[in-house]
């Protein structure tokens, strides 16, 4: 395996460096930041890593095969178009762009150069939703009817996206991995209380050709942290709380079930409330999954769990939903 470099060891950057290090055996060679300060701590945290405040120097670098890029989203595409076209694979934090047509870019660059691209949607590594989507594929929920999301606590107010480009591409990637299908409507209210114009709570409902509804919450501006997915089937229910240290699961054997008066024929409705059981799920870093899955598919030249095209179907959701609230909630229709 080729070398790895890095642009972006801000906040959340100086995980995917660890991980990438760690993971890596010491293959991450070379540390990009604009800020003189990450790259002093870095270097003195990382035996041997080289450090740069010019991204050109990971472009040139001919012994580095992938780059991952943990700047801020307005850099994502123009940073993983450049790379890819130095025939670099990248990984790129979520969103994977901040419109469509970026995002279409950065997947034709992908195609065109084949090239590995794969987007931070962490959620799809974590090994609750893998439970949850076993759970719905081997048919042990029943239909699924709706599900619920919310990822709101008091946390990192940030000026130039807002909540819902900042949280939701968690919960819309959890959903669509879940569902393996893309809502044909969105609607979407937010308001902007701390900063004009940067939305820091957002109420999104996703639509699906078949009548299923998602619901998403996110807020930066909230009294308590709250991580929580439901998902309510036809046979069963779950309760995905990613707060909870290791119960994260919960299973409620709990449904509205249709039956038949046969002295009548008239349909009734029972309700059934059983057991609530707690699965034992495999712990670990979500993080370290998803670094894991990107070495992995650079080896391989399989296509990522969370590659472009799903990157940019998420990114299609995100867009749609800020274009709803901009219009006042008015539905916007996916293509
Ligand atoms: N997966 C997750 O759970 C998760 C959590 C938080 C953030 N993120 C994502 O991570 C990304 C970064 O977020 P953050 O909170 O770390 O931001 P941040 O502002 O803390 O860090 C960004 C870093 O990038 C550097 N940078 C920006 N442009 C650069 C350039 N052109 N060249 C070199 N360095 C540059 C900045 O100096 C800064 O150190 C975002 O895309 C965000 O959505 C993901």
């Amino acid at each position: 395996m080729k070398n790895i470099g890095i642009v972006g060891i801000g906040d959340w950057g100086k995980n995917l460096l660890r991980n990438f290090y760690n993971l890596s055996s010491g293959k991450l060679t070379l540390a990009c930041d604009s800020d003189e300060k990450r790259l002093t701590a870095a270097r003195a945290t990382y035996n041997g890593l080289q450090t740069t405040n010019d991204f050109s120097d990971l472009i040139a670098d001919d012994s580095i095969g992938s780059i991952v890029i943990g700047t801020p989203p307005s850099s994502h595409a123009e940073l993983a178009i450049a790379a890819m076209e130095a025939g670099k694979d990248v990984f790129v934090e979520k969103p994977l762009a901040l419109s469509v047509e970026d995002g279409e870019r950065m997947v034709e660059t992908a195609e065109k150069h084949n090239r590995i691209l794969m987007v931070g949607h962490i959620m799809v590594y974590h090994t609750a939703t893998l439970y949850l989507k076993n759970m719905i594929d081997s048919g042990e929920l029943g239909d699924v009817y709706y599900m619920y999301a919310s990822r709101v606590n008091l946390g990192k107010v940030r000026s130039i996206e807002n909540a819902w480009w900042s949280f939701a591409p968690h919960d819309i990637s959890i959903i669509l991995y879940l569902l393996e299908k893309t809502p044909v409507r969105v609607t979407a209210t937010g308001a902007s209380y701390l900063q004009d114009g940067i939305e820091d709570v957002v109420f999104t409902t996703l639509h699906f050709a078949d009548g299923k509804m998602a619901h998403i919450h996110v807020s930066w501006l909230d009294p308590q942290k709250d991580r929580k997915m439901t998902v309510v089937g036809s046979k069963k229910m779950v309760v995905f709380d990613d707060t909870e240290a290791s119960e994260k699961i919960r299973i409620f054997d709990k449904g509205a079930d249709k039956k038949q008066d046969y002295d009548t024929y008239a349909d009734y409705l029972t309700l059934r409330t059983g057991d609530i059981v707690i699965p034992k799920i495999p712990g670990g870093e979500p993080l370290a999954d998803e670094c894991r899955h990107f070495l992995e598919c650079v080896e391989s030249r399989e296509r990522p769990r969370s590659d472009g095209r799903e990157g940019l179907r998420t990114l299609k959701v995100l867009r749609a939903a800020q274009e709803s609230m901009e219009k006042g909630g008015a539905p916007i229709e996916i293509k």
